[in-house]
């Protein structure tokens, strides 16, 4: 019976267990099991509705008897009220760090002196990642997580228990199957992919959050939040690699160790070796530095280890490292290479952004010649320069960046770096924000007209499909784009004139500029490009105005009483449809046929019904077969509900397609409704009435 792996040693209380208390603990120990298998070993055995139905049947189990819901309940990963602080928690032992190494004459060098020390001609070694990401303790006591510590110093860290409960593939439970110790301290490392890190960005960018530098950023962000709800929509993931303490006698090897720290249902290194030499571990690092960008998060080189227990308490440890394993790091991503001039680039709102060209360099085995340098001030704080020399950084797959300026004894240097007072593109003045430069060509700068454009033919606002960047910039470099509304005045003679048309490529734009004049007010607000006006603000102005004369008519006050529009939004809308050449564009627009459908009101309306579907929310993963997920959207707004992209407790329903991601995944721990695409369209053909 596989379902024992994962049931209770024996009830701990005295009372005899209520058949109530007996479905629930099957019910937690089978969720349980299927969270281990399609979270650390990536193998589910039910499909998706039958995990929903489990889950659904414990929320409502333990809502009726509240009393009966334990810490290790597989409901209790949604995070904890929030705290004034996080406490501080000594490890059961020091948690040390490792001596780091680089070159391979050193590696040899700790492979002679173990020997040495323990005079022996041949030993094995383990090899694992050394994942880039932040060390954590758990402890474990009769099987249940307890407590979870960050780091720290090494000897004090700070308790992020709720934090770590929030973690899918951290067991709260070990299975009693397998005999875990009474008593358990494990050390692992906290991380996020690489993938769900540029998507966690993404969801920060759009509603208007800094975003993180870089991976290992955000994982130590999310796990050192105060509200584990934040940290519970956040995609961090646990490996484990050591055993602190434990009751009992431990593992005779660490070879042996990650097996039983398996068998206890801890998420383990994948990629771990057992290597007989040291010619081994050099193999295993040349083979995992070469693939290293396959893999789905970030490591910063191996660590190497002594296999046998015996050996490495007989090598001992220095005051903050053990004597019996090192880090062998990769080749850094930072190369020194000169800058050749510091450039300036135009953005689609006229940001003015300096760039490094670079002398090219290959850093980690991608070539750069240009990296960002954000803004004024960070030159300045810099203080780089044209010619100077400079270490280049790449952190992952994120835009290269100048790390620092390499000063040469007696360098004859440039003048500091200014911003220009009038735009590289068009002349127009420059304006400062804070620490923003912008052009003030508003559509008469070429950079800004391409990239306005660019937006506003983009998929999630009119949608013209075949008018993508290069037929933009060739369009306006032609000069037959000179506004928005030019667009909807192109003739087939100038398609054809471009690169790369021809009579069918022109007749699809054509086509496509056609369908787009039929647009809903949401997409055509978010597509005029104003700054602050995201997707989302765009959706509640149409909801609040229905019309885009409304919208226009707004004043400040009347802006400022919409709950999510705050100073800065309502400032930029008025400041947009007061400028008298935005009005223009929009008139023109209209008169080139452009049909804004106006969406309708939210609430305001006393008579008419709200919505169907009105304070709900829908997150979309997987393909559909029916129709894009463009199409699904609309309909969804058209009744009022919203789409998002990511999970969260507060989304009503995930509509998952074929292949879904692990947004479904993540539903389904929340409880969450999850719907097929035959009952999506159920339901938005059919509304319910409630
Ligand atoms: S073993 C006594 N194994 O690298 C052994 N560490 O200073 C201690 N790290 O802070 C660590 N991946 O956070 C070990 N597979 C791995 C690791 C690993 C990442 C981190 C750990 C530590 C740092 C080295």
């Amino acid at each position: 019976m596989q379902h024992d792996l994962f049931d209770q040693n024996t009830s701990s209380g005295s009372e005899t267990p209520s058949p109530v208390k007996e479905r629930l603990d099957r019910l937690k120990s089978e969720i349980r099991r299927h969270d281990y298998l399609y979270y650390v070993k990536d193998k589910p055995e039910i499909s998706d509705s039958e995990y929903d139905r489990l889950f659904r049947e414990l929320v409502e189990i333990e809502r009726a008897h509240p009393e009966l819901v334990t810490p290790d309940s597989p409901t209790q990963r949604v995070g904890a009220p929030p705290l004034d602080e996080l406490g501080k928690v000594s490890h059961e032992r020091p948690m040390l760090s490792l001596d780091s190494l680089v070159d391979p004459q050193d590696v040899l060098a700790f492979d002679q002196r173990v020997k040495r020390e323990l005079k022996l001609d041949r030993l094995d070694y383990v090899t694992e990642p050394k994942f880039d990401g932040l060390s954590v303790e758990l402890v474990y006591e009769d099987g249940r997580f307890v407590r979870g510590s960050t780091r720290g110093d090494g000897t004090v860290g700070e308790d992020v228990t709720a934090n770590l409960r929030t973690i899918r593939s951290l067991p709260l439970r070990l299975p009693a199957e397998n005999h875990p110790p009474d008593h358990l301290a494990v050390r692992g490392e906290v991380y996020m992919r690489r993938d769900d890190f540029h998507a966690l960005n993404r969801r920060m960018a759009e509603r208007g959050d800094e975003p993180f530098a870089n991976p290992r950023n955000a994982a130590a962000g999310s796990l050192r939040q105060l509200d584990s709800r934040i940290t519970a929509e956040r995609p961090l993931v646990v490996t484990c690699y050591e055993v602190m303490a434990m009751t009992g006698e431990p593992p005779a090897s660490h070879w042996e160790e990650l097996d039983a720290l398996t068998a206890w249902g801890f998420p383990t290194p994948a990629l771990r070796r057992l290597c007989p030499t040291i010619t081994d571990v050099m193999a295993f690092h040349r083979e995992t530095e070469q693939h290293r960008d396959e893999l789905p998060y970030e490591i910063d080189g191996i660590v190497v280890k002594v296999n046998r227990r015996e050996f490495q308490t007989h090598l001992g440890m220095k005051s903050r490292s053990p004597r019996w394993a090192v880090a062998y790091k990769f080749a850094p991503r930072k190369e020194i290479t000169k800058i050749h001039k510091i450039i300036v680039s135009v953005g689609r709102t006229g940001t003015l952004t300096p760039l490094a060209l670079l002398n090219p360099v290959e850093v980690g085995g991608v070539t750069i010649s240009r990296a960002t340098l954000h803004n004024a001030d960070e030159v300045a704080r810099k203080d780089v320069r044209d010619g100077d020399t400079v270490k280049v950084e790449r952190a992952g797959d994120v835009i290269p960046a100048i790390a620092e300026r390499v000063p040469i004894p007696g360098e004859v240097r440039s003048a500091p770096f200014t911003m220009p007072d009038h735009c590289p593109v068009c002349g127009s003045t420059v304006a400062r924000e804070g620490a923003y430069y912008y052009c003030t060509g508003h559509a008469t700068c070429p950079a800004q007209l391409k990239g306005a454009i660019e937006h506003f033919a983009s998929k999630t606002a009119l949608n013209i499909e075949g008018l993508g960047k290069k037929t933009i910039a060739q369009l306006v470099d032609r000069g037959f784009l000179r506004d928005l509304a030019d667009i909807y005045h192109l003739s087939r003679e100038q398609i054809l004139s471009l690169d790369g048309f021809a009579d069918r490529s022109a007749t699809l734009l054509l086509e496509a500029i056609e369908r787009s004049k039929r647009v809903p007010l949401d997409r055509f607000l978010y597509g005029l490009g104003i700054r602050q006006v995201g997707r989302h603000i765009a959706t509640i102005l149409a909801r609040e105005f229905g019309s885009l004369e409304a919208v226009m008519q707004a004043d400040e006050a009347r802006l400022r009483a919409i709950k999510e529009i705050g100073p800065e939004i309502s400032a930029s809308l008025m400041s947009y449809f007061q400028e008298p050449s935005n009005r223009l564009v929009i008139d023109r627009l209209i008169e080139a046929g452009l049909i804004i459908e106006q969406v309708e009101r939210a609430q305001s309306h006393k008579k008419s019904a709200p919505l169907p579907l009105a304070g709900k929310s829908f997150v979309f993963t997987g393909g559909l077969n029916t129709l894009s997920r463009h199409e699904a959207q609309t309909l969804v707004e058209r009744l009022g509900g919203t789409v998002s992209s990511a999970v969260s407790s507060k989304t009503s329903y995930v509509v998952a397609g074929a292949e879904p991601g692990s947004k479904l995944a993540h539903a389904k721990t929340l409880g969450i409704s999850i719907l097929t695409e035959q009952e999506f369209l159920a339901l938005v053909r059919q509304p319910p009435s409630s």
